[in-house]
């Protein structure tokens, strides 16, 4: 029996469960999670969960061992959801703040967590850049992400880059409905690059859950089937690494890089 089972109301009390497209479920929400935070990962761990609607991921998290919980939730009325359940089930080890994203991660002092998690929002930014430079100065280790592909992908699936889109969703906690608006969908191969840029690499990739029966599952469908019925999601994980990348910029300052003669143009 998964942990959702056995606390239904991270799932039950979810307006996303009445979603058309990709409706949440015990079974798909402990999908993802053991994929991306197994036990062998988040124990003994601090986690750090940027927009965390109900914090389902820190009833996983502090299920597997974490110490404790930190999300970070706009709508009221879901962080006020994450709070009371997490308190029920663990109690004194999740904190939820009911803030902005990007205006949280730019106080000053923050603390540092083992674990930082952007599941399904960041392509509600425009300004991705920040958020992950600022994410990824408070990670201790792994710095987690599901994204959106975007149409793009559908004819070059390895474009290392972002789309930008005007009919962003994000859904609402008092409806069954979703807000639109402009959003910036960064892509697998353009996540490796920017991650690059902070120190991070991804070891294995893009991540898979286990394929759950009869649900049309979004994260193991084929890039064809992308369009408004058929949303499909990417999962990865990347690890701190000492190596950093550097841009032109910093080259023309360090003197290091390859120089390439003007005869050969
Ligand atoms: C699609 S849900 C994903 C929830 C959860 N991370 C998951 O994977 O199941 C995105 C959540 O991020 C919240 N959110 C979006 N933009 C935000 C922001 N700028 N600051 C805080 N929360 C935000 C939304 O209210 C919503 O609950």
């Amino acid at each position: 029996m998964n942990c959702f089972e056995t606390a239904p109301e991270f799932i039950d009390e979810d307006n996303r469960q009445f979603r058309a497209r990709n409706p949440i479920s015990k079974e798909q929400m402990a999908a993802k999670h053991s994929v991306l935070m197994p036990e062998s990962l988040v124990k003994g761990k601090t986690i750090l969960d940027l927009g965390c609607c109900m914090g389902a991921t820190g009833h996983w998290v502090l299920s597997h061992g974490a110490t404790h919980y930190t999300g970070i939730e706009f709508q009221s009325e879901y962080a006020q959801s994450a709070q009371r359940l997490n308190n029920k089930y663990h109690p004194g080890k999740a904190t939820i703040h009911c803030a902005a994203i990007e205006e949280w991660l730019s106080q000053p002092n923050l603390p540092t967590f083992d674990i930082v998690c952007i599941l399904g929002v960041m392509y509600a930014f425009v300004d991705y850049f920040s958020i992950l430079k600022l994410s990824t100065a408070i990670t201790r280790s792994h710095l987690i992400v599901e994204g959106l592909y975007s149409g793009i992908a559908k004819e070059y699936p390895h474009f290392c880059g972002v789309q930008f889109v005007d009919d962003q969703t994000i859904n609402l906690a008092t409806e069954h409905g979703s807000l639109l608006g402009r959003g910036a969908r960064v892509l697998p191969k353009g996540m490796e690059w920017l991650m690059l840029e902070f120190g991070f690499k991804s070891k294995e990739g893009l991540l898979y859950p286990p394929l759950i029966a009869d649900i049309p599952d979004i994260y193991n469908r084929p890039l064809h089937q992308l369009g408004k019925p058929h949303p499909v999601r990417y999962l990865m994980r990347f690890e701190r690494t000492p190596l950093k990348a550097q841009s032109l910029s910093q080259n023309l300052q360090t003197g290091i890089g390859m120089k390439e003669s003007w005869s050969k143009e």
